[in-house]
């Protein structure tokens, strides 16, 4: 198995818990294990019962297991601090609050969300040499896997921003007579390196995400989570990356033969129906089932979720990672 495993799937379907509990499955094989949570509501904490902050913390009572969790709302703010940090080196005093300005606005956009939570699992990943393995529990769909088409769009932009500039430097040279001054000015020029620096981002991005990572995807036995699964599994072939397999969760269980009534009726009846879900995600989506998880009667943590894991038809022998980080070098 990949060092980086994603567990993605609709709102509620059990991603947390699925990713908690083969966590703590390759924690007890012996591998150095982090699990890192996007959730707003910090459910790792809760499936753990213990606080977890955006810097990797050991979780109690389980041998090579850490966990963190990544607050997006703090992600996107940190990530304009960054821009904002970045541009008023560059720029005169004077356009600095234009650019505030704009920025707020950028916040707003529907991507700035997704491109924050992505830089920062990108940047996990590039930090994850400790670990054989790390556990996400959200994968990437539809703006965040755009965000994966950025190197070829970026390299273009760099090529014609970096044409412009050689040749507004080769007329003020011949204007100059031989001064060689913007010449050095360029080689250092902010912008063009930081646009090199975000496609080699990108480009470890795509590199870590297609040959380093595995993706499966969590569902219920209900026709939205059916449907939200097709979309995904597609989205994601579309860039390149294969859905490894899907997890079933919150499956009915099955009353006793002899008990009868109105809760085994309903049971039954569910059961029924479920299966019947079930068959069909066998038949129409090509990634195999690799658990069948029964809804339990209270929440999955302490020994439920050991239960939980060992339902897990998901391997856990780790393999180094491939991809080469740019900045690394
Ligand atoms: N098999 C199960 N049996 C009983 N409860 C479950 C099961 N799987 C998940 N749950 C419960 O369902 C709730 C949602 O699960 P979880 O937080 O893992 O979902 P999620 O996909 O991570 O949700 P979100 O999209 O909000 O992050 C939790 O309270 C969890 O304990
Ligand atoms: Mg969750």
């Amino acid at each position: 198995m990949e060092p980086f495993v994603f567990f993605g799937g609709k709102g509620g379907v059990g991603k947390t818990t699925v990713s908690c509990a083969y966590a703590q499955k390759c924690a007890d094989a012996g591998l150095e294990t982090l699990v890192v949570s996007t959730d707003p509501a910090h459910s790792t904490s809760d499936v753990f019962d213990q606080e977890f902050t955006d810097e990797p913390t050991p979780v109690t009572g389980i041998d090579g297991l850490h966990a963190m969790e990544i607050d997006p709302d703090d992600e996107v703010a940190a990530h304009l601090d960054d821009i904002r940090q970045r541009l008023s080196d560059q720029v005169s005093p004077a356009m600095v609050s234009e650019i505030d300005r704009q920025l707020e606005m950028a916040h707003q956009t529907p991507g700035a969300y997704e491109s924050a939570l992505f830089d920062r699992f990108v940047e996990v990943m590039r930090a994850s040499e400790p670990y054989d393995r790390v556990v996400f529990d959200t994968a990437p769909t539809g703006s965040t896997l755009r965000l994966l088409g950025l190197p070829e769009f970026l390299e273009d932009w760099i090529e014609r921003l970096a044409h412009k500039r050689r040749r507004s430097i080769d007329l003020f040279e011949k204007a100059a007579i031989g001064n060689r001054e913007p010449r050095r000015v360029m080689d250092g020029d902010p912008v063009l390196a930081r646009l090199q620096e975000r496609k080699e981002f990108f480009e470890f991005a795509g590199a870590a995400l297609r040959e380093d990572a595995a993706f499966f995807l969590v569902l219920n036995p209900d026709q939205l989570s059916l449907n939200e699964t097709a979309r995904a599994i597609e989205g994601m072939s579309e860039r390149d990356l294969a859905v490894r397999g899907l997890v079933a969760n919150k499956l009915t269980p099955e009353p006793d033969p002899d008990e009868e009534g109105r809760g085994a009726r309903y049971l039954r009846d569910r059961v029924a129906t479920d299966r019947e879900r079930i068959a069909r995600v066998r038949e129409e989506f090509a990634p195999p089932l690799v658990a069948e998880i029964e809804t339990r009667t209270s929440e999955v943590k302490g020994d439920l979720l050991a239960d939980v894991a060992a339902e897990l038809d998901v391997e856990t022998a780790a393999e180094p990672p491939t991809a080469v980080d740019p900045a690394a070098e």
